[in-house]
């Protein structure tokens, strides 16, 4: 068995990326994505973009800021792009962007974003381990590991564990704001 390695990796080593094609086992009465399949495949994008990063079995703990902007049709193309922002004590937070258009490349547009965090277990898919930090180097990817700190609070304060006071990241950008 190989040693997981805790060193920092940069976002393109996990960056993970889907295409799918919409048939109409996919679609519902109006001919358009179901939006329970589209979260089935961000699901795994994502989990495929931890894995990587974290060289361990991973388990989706929360899925934050889904919507639904733009319908998906029948016979559209589907381009999934999973990113990880930041990486914490034994959890990621992972970045999706969904992209269609149609068969022949026409139509571009994006159509749904979202956050996931998985955390990562041991061998025996049981107990949280360690992750290796991640290293932001484009101005984007540092945008999204600076908010990924608010994030996670808020997703936390949300789930009842830890207390809004908590939040000190939050509460900071609040007070910079007043
Ligand atoms: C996710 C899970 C492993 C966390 O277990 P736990 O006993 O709460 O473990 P811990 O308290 O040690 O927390 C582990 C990490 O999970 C994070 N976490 C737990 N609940 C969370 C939530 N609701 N939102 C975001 N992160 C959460 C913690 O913040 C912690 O991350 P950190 O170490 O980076 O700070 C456990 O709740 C689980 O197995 N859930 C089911 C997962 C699953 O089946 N997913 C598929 C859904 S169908």
């Amino acid at each position: 068995m190989s040693k997981r390695s805790l060193d920092p990796k940069k976002v393109s080593e996990s960056r993970t990326v889907m295409t799918e094609l919409i048939m109409p086992n996919d679609t519902n009465p109006m001919g358009n994505l179901m939006g329970g399949y589209l979260m089935r495949w961000m699901d795994i994008v994502c989990a495929i973009s931890a894995g990587k990063h974290t060289e361990a079995h991973v388990v989706t703990a929360a899925v934050d800021h889904i919507s639904f902007q733009n319908p998906i049709k029948l016979g559209d193309v589907i381009t999934l792009e999973a990113s990880v922002t930041r990486a914490f004590n034994t959890s990621v937070e992972i970045y999706v962007e969904v992209f269609a258009n149609d068969v022949k490349g026409q139509n571009a547009r994006r159509c749904n974003h979202a956050y996931f965090t998985f955390v990562a277990l041991d061998d025996k898919k049981r107990t949280p381990v360690q992750v290796p930090p991640v290293l932001p180097l484009s101005s984007e990817e540092q945008s999204l590991y600076e908010g990924a700190a608010r994030r996670r609070e808020m997703r936390l304060v949300l789930a009842g564990r830890i207390k809004p006071k908590e939040a000190t990241e939050t509460r900071k950008m609040f007070a910079d704001l007043e």
